[in-house]
């Protein structure tokens, strides 16, 4: 297994769309068990395939506080969305910036596992906003692109100075 680096907003990669998995081999499975040990050793809940430089549909998420619950989605397809709530979010690709965005509360999903097996799992909660950020990714879309020109112009700034801070 391997710690993959992470993208970090603003950089343009976290912007392509990517690409459907159509071959479940043995790459797609380990990058499959990178992404997790990445995520896992950030900490975070969720990481989607385009934060590590990979343009397929894969994303995983763990939201247990144990770390024993990993989910693997791969071509994930929302079929329904319920409801409407607010939740603060973070990503790894903005460390250190903490949001609210308004998202659907629940949602019903449908995607492949790892070996090409299609599932259907209904969500809410922390998991449901996990599936819908992560997915945002795969569209190259970033949590703090919801809110107002001028957040995001501040969250750059702040993020190009701890960069700085940190070099
Ligand atoms: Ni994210």
């Amino acid at each position: 297994m391997a710690i993959l680096p992470i993208l970090q907003y603003p950089d343009e990669r976290l912007h392509k769309v990517a690409k459907r998995v159509d071959q479940f081999d043995e790459s797609i499975r380990k990058l499959a068990r990178d992404m997790a040990e990445t995520m896992y050793a950030a900490p975070g809940v969720g990481l989607a395939a385009t934060q590590v430089d990979k343009h397929i549909r894969l994303i995983v998420i763990d939201v247990s506080e144990t770390h024993d619950d990993l989910r693997i989605f791969i071509n994930p397809e929302l079929l329904d969305s319920q409801g409407q709530k607010e939740n603060e979010e973070g990503c790894l690709s903005v460390p250190g910036i903490y949001e609210n965005v308004t998202r659907a509360e629940f949602i019903t999903v449908r995607a492949q596992d790892e070996n090409g097996k299609t599932f259907t799992l209904k969500a809410e909660g922390l998991l449901a906003v996990c599936i819908q950020h992560e997915m945002d990714h795969l569209q190259g879309r970033v949590f703090v692109e919801y809110l107002s020109q001028l957040k995001q112009t501040r969250i750059r700034a702040k993020l190009k100075k701890q960069r700085r801070e940190t070099l």
